[in-house]
């Protein structure tokens, strides 16, 4: 296994050109199962929950070819309705494939996605709003096997803007008979990209982005004629604002859509943050101290909860004592303890973090636990005095597409090595060598 060596201490300055988003990629690469043919994606990042997708899709009988400039994937034919508990316990978001398997294919098998580092991430959402469209499902073995013959259009309230349960919903609402309305949807921006998609194969969807989305259902959707690209990963380009904000100095993320960023620009501001935002980049510059700042989790358009770790990172050294209340997740604060090792001072009372800033971190062993957190610990040590080793890094794999070198592309002294060199020297090597 490999880990990520920091040796902080070192401003920022430069640009990074921003990946496809994680969350926007998973739910259209599994919509294509509802349209049989050849699609071609676009923007496509190159992330570990990509590549299981595509796998899973390829289980289920439609394989992909990933090529230079776009990845195809054939859905003509769909031989085999499950998706295992080995791939479901890695990757929550294979639930996504229950709404397109039960709108094409009537049936399907689906191992319940258990709980994760973050919580219990439950389905009662999803399995609510396909039942209403006239699914049945029968729990066994920690599979759900659900079966339709053929979805009716209908009513929909969701008890919470819950996304991928919006975007299961929505997937199947678009082959149900008649008009379906989901109210209380999730309003992401990936809601809106994947509602395009969809548009692009013949559905027919108004009020994405809304808390009130309606789908007209028709009998059939055809791959599109073009090339659909995926949007722009925001919380990615957020991550690395992020990085000019604690590590000092300058960074610009590019090819973003800036206003999909407002809560996060919002909030470096608040830090005292400089951030300027161009039609499709967004620049953020830290050269005096931080201030202390109040972060609140909430569905889009709030405060994004993917965001809160990173924060927590610029909170960490910030002048005064900040406060997080992380309203979407039960335990969404495993990076804290790993930062209390670097001399952070943070104490979690529940869904309440209160965080006193310090002059300096120092660099540390920390364990990754979650995609955002580890996301976090790297940040921290690129502000920390000395060399900072971040463990279990295939969570960052997941979802962020080559870290390492978009740091040391703005000039971050950020180092991958196997997780058995231990020699100081070699790690100081490993962080400095391609800085
Ligand atoms: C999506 O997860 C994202 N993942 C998460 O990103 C993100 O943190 C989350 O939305 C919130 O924005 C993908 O899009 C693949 P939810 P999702 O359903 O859909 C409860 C990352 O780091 N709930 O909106 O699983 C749930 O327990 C990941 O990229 C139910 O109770 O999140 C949570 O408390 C992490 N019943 C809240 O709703 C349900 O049926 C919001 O969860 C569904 C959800």
């Amino acid at each position: 296994m490999d880990k990520i060596v920091v040796a902080g201490g070192q401003p920022l300055s430069g640009s990074i050109a921003t990946s496809g988003a994680k969350n926007a990629a998973l739910p259209i690469v599994i919509a294509t199962l509802l349209a049989p043919g050849e699609h071609r994606l676009t923007n496509l990042p190159e992330l570990v929950d990509v590549s299981s997708t595509l796998s899973l899709l390829g289980r289920i009988g439609c394989p992909s070819l990933l090529g230079e400039s776009s990845t195809r994937i054939d859905t003509s034919r769909i031989a085999f309705s499950e998706a295992p508990y080995d791939v479901v316990r890695k990757m929550r978001a294979s639930v996504l494939v229950l709404g397109p398997l039960l709108a094409r294919h009537g049936e399907c098998k689906v191992s319940l996605p258990g709980g994760c580092a973050i919580g219990v991430r439950p389905i009662d959402q999803h399995l609510k709003g396909l039942e209403a469209l006239g699914a049945r499902f029968e729990l066994s073995g920690g599979y759900v096997h659900g079966y339709a013959d053929g979805l009716v259009g209908a009513e929909i309230q969701l008890d919470m803007p819950t996304v991928t349960g919006t975007e299961n919903i929505l997937m199947a609402a678009t082959l149900a008979e008649g008009t379906s309305v989901i109210h209380n949807a999730a309003r992401e921006p990936e809601i809106v990209d994947l509602a395009s998609f969809l548009r692009s194969l013949g559905a027919d969807i108004q009020g994405d982005g809304t808390a009130t989305i309606t789908v007209h259902g028709v009998p059939r959707l055809t791959p599109a004629s073009r090339p659909y690209r995926i949007l722009p990963d925001r919380i990615e380009a957020g991550t690395y604002l992020c990085a000019a904000a604690v590590a000092g100095g300058e960074v610009t993320v590019t090819d973003v859509n800036p206003q999909d960023l407002l809560p996060v620009v919002m909030k470096l501001r608040e830090a005292g943050c400089s951030v300027e935002i161009g039609d499709h980049e967004v620049t953020c510059r830290r050269d005096g101290p931080l201030q202390a700042i109040h972060v609140d989790t909430q569905p889009h358009p709030g405060f994004p909860t993917d965001m809160q770790a990173q924060l927590m990172a610029v909170a960490a050294i910030a002048r005064g004592t900040s406060q997080f209340r992380e309203n979407i997740f039960e335990n969404r604060y495993m990076h804290a303890a790993e930062m209390l090792r670097m001399g952070a001072r943070i104490d979690v009372q529940g869904r309440v973090a209160t965080v006193t800033g310090v002059e300096r971190l120092t660099g540390a062993q920390v364990m990754a636990s979650d995609l955002r957190a580890s996301a976090a610990l790297v940040l921290s040590g690129l502000a920390a005095e000395g060399i900072t080793e971040v463990l279990r890094i295939y969570h960052l794999d997941r979802g962020y597409e080559n870290l390492v070198g978009k740091l040391r592309g703005v000039g971050a002294h950020v180092g991958r090595v196997s997780d058995d060199v231990t020699d100081r020297a070699a790690l100081q090597r490993a962080a400095v060598a391609a800085g």
